[in-house]
């Protein structure tokens, strides 16, 4: 995993443009009306998202790739980059407000993906307010490759993708208190002149049921 995404960030450096999506754009809003003053951003990349939450709270970046983490601390200097695994929070023992995690749960297995979910919110204070997006079953490489688990795709060898319906998505976050699911169109325009629209969806919620403005 973290050398299939060295080589990407060294060979196309800020992969998916700079321009922020409009997904931490809206979780933004949500972490400011209640208050959020500091947020966990794991897979964090070059920065792309972080940027826009950098210059209002305090936030740690979590990354495995030690090239995009360069690449990050260049391009966001108000974040502070941690070169390590989601896997392996063990090295950090600090709760936060809110997380914002753009696009890596879909990376997993089912097992991993629900490790991955339960360490985050784990990593919260209590009410803390988490805000994900993944792969959408409507996107149009859903059913490329070979299925290695329910809605998960062998696109290339050794790297999977798991595609998320709304019930599953549902199902994956059940033990949080979900405030709202969602679908939502991203579109990139790569070096080469190429343009590629994904669908993603987005889900928010809380670690538990405590009041919120959300
Ligand atoms: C699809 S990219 C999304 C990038 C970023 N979230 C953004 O907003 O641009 C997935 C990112 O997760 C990172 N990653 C993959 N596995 C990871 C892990 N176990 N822990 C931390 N980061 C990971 C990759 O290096 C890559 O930067």
């Amino acid at each position: 995993m973290k050398e299939y995404w060295n080589n990407r960030f060294i060979h196309e450096g800020h992969i998916w443009g700079r321009q922020p999506s409009k997904t931490v754009i809206d979780a933004k809003r949500i972490f400011a009306l209640n208050s959020v003053k500091t947020v966990l951003v794991p897979g964090a990349g070059y920065g792309r998202n972080t940027k826009i939450l950098s210059d209002t709270f305090q936030v740690d970046a979590i990354e495995i790739s030690s090239e995009a983490v360069l690449l990050g601390r260049q391009w966001d200097t108000g974040s502070h980059f941690i070169e390590g695994s989601i896997f392996d929070l063990s090295f950090n023992n600090k709760r936060y407000d809110a997380i914002y995690c753009y696009d890596l749960i879909h990376l997993f297995t089912k097992s991993e993906r629900m490790r991955l979910i339960k360490t985050c919110i784990q990593q919260l204070n209590e009410g803390g307010i988490y805000y994900f997006t993944c792969f959408s079953n409507e996107d149009e490489s859903f059913g490329v490759g070979k299925e290695v688990e329910y809605n998960t795709f062998e696109y290339k060898k050794g790297k999977i993708s798991h595609f998320f319906d709304e019930d599953d998505l549902i199902n994956h976050f059940s033990e949080t208190e979900i405030k709202e699911i969602g679908e939502v169109e991203e579109v990139f325009e790569y070096s080469n002149d190429v343009s590629r629209t994904y669908k993603l969806r987005y889900i928010y919620g809380r670690s538990n049921s405590n009041t919120s403005k959300v």
